[in-house]
């Protein structure tokens, strides 16, 4: 084993999601590592190209590109992999990190602030079409492409919701104003995402394709103080994630570091599910 297994060099690696917190910081960390990187989000194609642009900066000798997509349409969806089999032929790793969830960083509005009893059926039909029926959508994809090669790597992205309930408490950060909770629809559809990899881990594990899951927690991103001061009473490291901590485990799974690895969760949690 030396540096170089880590090595994404010559990779060709799709990451949905790619403009929200976590999609920057892993396509940032691809490209220090050597990979060719597709950035997609829904986000307008503005965006996109701004980020990309800061790639092109940072790295330049990589190849990046970015191509706006909803993973809820099947012809959005389908342009956007005519683009890849027509532009780069393969795609080596397919990186599902779209996702909706509802926030509570500083300056954004929780979405939702009513009970469980109360909670509009609406927003649970939404969630389920990006985070579970996208997510299967752009992974059908992804293994048509994969399957002549029989070669490829889905990495999907779960939460700690995936494992444990949300402990409320976390939440409750101002007594003056009405109560938010993280709501089921989050809670809900990625609690599918472990299995969904194990799924497909199994069924494709003789023809070349390996598929795991990272479940990342508590990234911080100026979150209110009272926030933070509940989230470290909860995690046992006693604090959140720094956004650059989560592109080691992405680095490594993506590489050859991990080629014993298929249907396995990764947790980066801070120990947060360990008590
Ligand atoms: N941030 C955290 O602390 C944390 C913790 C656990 C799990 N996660 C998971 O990591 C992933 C990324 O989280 P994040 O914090 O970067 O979220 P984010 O909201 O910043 O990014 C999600 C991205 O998905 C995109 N998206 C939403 N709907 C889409 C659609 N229909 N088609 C295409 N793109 C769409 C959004 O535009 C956004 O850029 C999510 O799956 C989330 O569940 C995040």
């Amino acid at each position: 084993m030396n540096e170089s297994e880590f090595s994404l060099d010559g990779k060709i690696i799709l990451v949905t999601g790619a403009g929200g917190l976590i999609g920057q910081e892993v396509c940032d960390a691809y490209a220090a590592y050597g990979a060719t990187v597709i950035a997609t989000d829904n986000q307008s194609s503005e965006k996109l190209h701004a980020q990309i642009a800061r790639l092109n900066r940072r790295y330049p000798e990589g190849n990046f590109s970015g191509i706006s997509a909803d993973v809820t349409s099947e012809e959005s969806v389908g342009k956007l992999f005519h683009h890849i089999q027509e532009t780069y032929h393969q795609l080596d790793v397919l990186v599902n990190l779209a996702a909706i969830d509802a926030k509570f960083d500083d300056g954004q509005k929780a979405i939702n602030l009513s009970r469980f009893e109360h909670y509009p059926l609406e927003l649970w039909e939404r969630s389920v079409a990006v985070n579970a029926t996208g997510l299967i959508r752009v992974t059908q994809h992804a293994v048509r492409l994969m399957l002549p090669r029989r070669s490829g790597h889905i990495i999907n992205v779960a939460s700690t919701y995936s494992l444990v309930a949300p402990n409320q408490s976390l939440y409750e950060t101002d007594p003056e104003t009405a109560p938010v909770f993280k709501p089921i629809d989050y809670v809900g559809t990625k609690s599918m995402v472990p299995n969904f990899s194990r799924y497909i881990a199994t069924f494709y594990a003789r023809e070349g394709i390996r598929c795991n899951t990272v479940v990342p927690h508590g990234i911080m991103n100026q979150h209110p103080k009272a926030f933070q001061d509940n989230f470290a009473k909860l995690s046992p490291l006693g604090r959140m994630c720094e956004l650059k901590e989560i592109r080691g485990p992405f680095v490594f799974l993506a590489s050859h570091a991990s080629s014993y690895m298929t249907g396995s969760t990764l947790v980066v949690d801070g120990g947060w599910t360990a008590w």
